[in-house]
């Protein structure tokens, strides 16, 4: 693909989609419409993930704070992911994407915890794109759960060990790899409790662009500041 020639990419790309409130406000627009435009940026950004070969995205969909937004403004949120859903998995087939939740499953309705699970199954095998949406995630209560659960397991002799690679299997990103680029839309300067731990060496990049309107053109302009770091995970740079 020539727009991609001469391009590092990345393996994992996490976003923070922000931005959503602020290009309905601009429009005087009710805030649901910035989250049904940002849905079709959804699906610009995992078809052309998927289309640069990029083998893992994770979207930062709804936080676990998201849930004191007004009970009608999440309500709708609710029900774009039940649209999301719907609509999606015939593409998510075609093109072999394998969709995941990370995230607390339980805190939602019986109903769409039912669907997301059904696409999660639908979509196991599939093996180009590992598409990831945190959904009622907080970085930190990901953090707890694990050490909950490796506390569990040293206690009863499971693992004899802990360290970096023991407690990553405790985490809801489990063999996935770490993002190596992290994507804030909307200009905020801030990680707003997302992947705490697996961010630890990413490159973060911010653009002011909000996100309903981040597409193609300005993701692979991220790419391409992307591919210009020099990566060095604190060593010191060879001559
Ligand atoms: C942030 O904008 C966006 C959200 C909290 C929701 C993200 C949801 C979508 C992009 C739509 C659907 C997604 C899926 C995966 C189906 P904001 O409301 O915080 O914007 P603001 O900071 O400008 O108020």
């Amino acid at each position: 693909m020539s727009e991609l020639k001469d391009i590092k990419l990345p393996m994992h790309v996490a976003i923070i989609m922000d931005g959503n409130g602020r290009w309905a406000r601009q429009r005087n627009l009710p805030r649901v419409e910035g989250h049904l435009v940002g849905m079709e940026s959804v699906r610009d950004i995992v078809t052309a993930t998927r289309s640069f070969s990029i083998p893992y995205l994770t979207l930062y969909a709804f936080s676990k704070e998201n849930w004191t937004r007004p009970k009608e403004e999440v309500k709708r949120l609710l029900e774009i992911l039940d649209i999301y859903l719907e609509q999606e998995l015939p593409l998510m087939m075609e093109k072999d994407i394998r969709f995941n939740i990370i995230g607390d499953l339980n805190d939602f309705p019986e109903r769409i915890q039912e669907k997301l699970k059904d696409v999660m199954k639908k979509t196991g095998k599939n093996k180009e794109l590992c598409l990831n949406i945190a959904l009622s995630y907080s970085g930190r209560k990901e953090i707890l759960h694990a050490a909950r659960g490796i506390a569990e397991d040293y206690k009863n002799g499971r693992i004899k060990k802990i360290d970096e690679r023991v407690f990553s299997r405790y985490l809801w990103t489990k063999g996935i790899p770490d993002p190596d680029l992290l994507i804030r839309t909307s200009g905020e300067l801030r990680i707003s409790n997302f992947l705490l731990w697996q961010i630890a060496y990413t490159e973060i990049y911010v653009t002011d662009i909000l996100w309903p309107d981040f597409r193609k053109e300005a993701y692979l302009e991220a790419l391409r500041e992307y591919s210009r770091r020099d990566r060095r995970f604190g060593r010191v740079k060879e001559a």
